[in-house]
């Protein structure tokens, strides 16, 4: 019996509103996600794979035009819009409740209307949180039990007092009585929309990844970064990672890197140095409190990997399509003969035909993906061979480093400590990428990222800066994790990347373990500290100690124009920028002036 009065009054609310004509109540169980992928299979949205490769896993397509998020279509709604800031489409969130009360009525006529109670983080973690989501798509609840813990515990976890965020969620896309549903329903409308000072959220016209899956971005990132900035927390786009060294002793590290620079490779890397182990705690997300100990404790709020499968094979990343060989849903890719998946750079050999994502034929040889670029696995993460035995331990993993990456072709170099905690906000701040074909916008040109977090901080990110600084004034420094900055992709003058990446990037991780232990392995640069002379263990790589130059080297010219991109960036944030960054952004301006 559910006796949560907030629930139940929100549920009757939204029944009347969106007028499903039924209700179903998720229980989480194996029988109801069979249930819900047969009725799949039956609509045509879902293929069942074939049960001798991919036991108990299906193939998905999506409307052509609903293939990824959509930041232009994503609203922060505060009740300010300067606490919006310039990272976020506002709107008043009055105005918004009334376009949206408009779109949301009668929206789920002739379909059911799923109630999914959900878990970010293991239930009773005092760093979890719950919410619920109510959605007409079985597409969406099938892969929220993957990517999160539902059903009935959560209820029970609830009780009668408990607290949610509420997740509307509709794929705007009513029937009228006798009409025929498509394989996937979506509609051009789309609104993905986010209440801060409410938390809650409103999403609607779109059926895939982020937009529908509103654990993840919308909830675990940009809800929770507004209480987390309220509540002395953290809530960050970052993988954890455990990494032990050959004597055994283990240090866990979070990671911020931009969508599309490897953090699912990292986090599931086989390092390449003998006797050194990297386990998974989680590709994406990471939600850090302070521990009685003072020091940082991380959880991964969620229960699966979301990941793009471009790109992943056995030689980048085994443990990916391990933990994606069963129980997986496989959206966009495309679709084998044998009723196997494949996409581009699985394997180097193409296959003879294939059922494209569009569902057209393929042969080797057309001049065009057979996956969408953009294309995804969802896997239940404890189907990762490198998953860590502590990942769903309710008190979170000790985090020791932080480190902010991007793919950057120049001046960035390997790897860089911080001197201090403000130093590393900084970093922090001033991460940008080079955007790739995955992502909008033209290829090669620099998006500025701060923290990783543009599409995804739920507030001014001015104040997100400010909200760092102050976790670190009100922390022992010496407790904190210490902040590092990495670049796999430097590239030469000829334009090939430096660093093998993958792998050996375990090189990077173990001059960081040492520098964690305090070693004295580092020298001064202008940036910050970088690896002495052969700090860096490069035994058995093709490396001379030219490229290695090369990956360090820094010059005035691309120092300044480094400060000047950054200077024009900061400035959109005006007087709320704090100080504390202006002022490591002149100290960075005088040490690059000196090169
Ligand atoms: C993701 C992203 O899907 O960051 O994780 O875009
Ligand atoms: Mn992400």
């Amino acid at each position: 019996m559910v006796n949560n009065a907030k629930l139940l009054n929100w549920i009757d609310e939204m029944v009347h509103l969106c007028q499903p004509d039924t209700i179903h109540w998720c229980d989480g169980s194996e029988e109801e996600f069979n249930h819900m992928a047969n009725q799949l299979v039956k609509r045509g949205s879902f293929i069942r794979l074939n049960p001798e490769k991919h036991p108990n896993s299906y193939f998905a397509i999506t409307d052509p035009t609903d293939v990824a998020r959509v930041e232009d279509r994503t609203y922060i709604c505060s009740l300010k819009q300067e606490d919006a800031g310039p990272n976020n489409n506002w709107l008043d969130p009055k105005e918004m409740k009334e376009t949206l009360r408009g779109l949301f009525t009668g929206c789920m006529k002739g379909r059911t209307m799923y109630i999914i109670p959900f878990s970010m983080g293991p239930l009773g973690s005092p760093i979890s949180q719950i919410g619920i989501e109510l959605t007409d798509s079985p597409y969406v609840v099938c892969n929220m039990k993957i990517m999160t813990r539902i059903g009935e515990k959560v209820l029970d976890s609830l009780g009668e007092t408990g607290d949610f965020v509420p997740c509307l969620h509709t794929v705007g896309s009513p029937l009228e009585d006798g009409q025929q549903d498509v394989a996937w329903p979506c509609s051009k409308t789309k609104y993905i929309v986010h209440f801060p000072e409410e938390r809650a959220i409103w999403s609607y016209g779109s059926g895939y990844g982020g937009n529908a899956l509103l654990g993840k971005k919308c909830f675990a990132l940009r809800i929770a970064s507004v209480m987390a900035r309220d509540e002395g927390w953290l809530a960050e786009h970052m993988l954890i990672v455990g990494v032990t060294n050959p004597e055994g002793e283990k240090k866990y590290i979070a990671a911020a890197f931009p969508s599309a620079c490897g953090k699912t490779n990292l986090a599931m890397m086989l390092p390449t140095l003998p006797g050194w182990k990297v386990e998974t705690v989680g590709d994406d997300i990471a939600w850090m409190k302070f521990g009685k100990d003072g020091r940082l404790y991380a959880i991964n709020p969620e229960a699966g990997f979301f990941g793009v499968a471009p790109g992943t094979s056995m030689k980048t990343n085994p443990n990916a399509l391990i933990a994606a060989s069963k129980n997986t849903i496989f959206t966009n890719v495309a679709l084998s003969d044998e009723h196997d998946v494949w996409w581009e750079g699985l394997t180097d050999e193409q296959p003879k035909h294939l059922m494209d994502w569009l569902r057209r034929d393929w042969k080797p040889g057309f001049h065009r993906p057979a996956a969408h670029p953009n294309s995804r696995f969802t896997a239940p993460a404890n189907q990762c061979p490198s998953i860590d035995p502590a990942w769903e331990n309710p008190e979170g993993v000790p985090i020791s480093a932080i480190l902010f990456g991007g793919r950057r072709a120049s001046f960035i170099p390997l790897v860089y400590e911080a001197h201090n905690w403000q130093h590393g906000t900084f970093l922090g701040a001033s991460v940008a990428s080079e955007m790739t074909a995955a992502a909008f916008g033209a290829i090669g040109q620099l998006r500025h990222d701060p923290f990783a977090m543009l599409p995804f901080c739920g507030y001014n990110m001015a104040d997100y800066m400010k909200h760092w600084l102050e976790t670190g004034k009100k922390a022992d420094e010496s407790k904190l994790p210490k902040i590092f900055f990495v670049n796999w992709f430097r590239k030469d003058e000829n334009g090939k990347f430096i660093w093998p990446g993958y792998g050996d990037n375990i090189r990077v991780l173990k001059w960081i373990f040492e520098r964690l232990d305090g070693k004295n392995n580092y020298t001064e640069s202008a940036l910050g500290h970088i690896p002495a002379e052969g700090a860096v263990d490069i035994t058995g790589l093709n490396l001379t100690n030219d490229d290695m130059k090369k990956l360090f080297a820094l010059t005035k010219e691309e120092g300044l124009n480094e400060v000047k991109s950054l200077r024009e960036y900061f400035e959109r944030f005006g007087a709320r920028l704090p100080k504390e960054i202006t002022e490591e952004l002149n100290a960075l301006e005088e040490r690059v002036n000196k090169l």
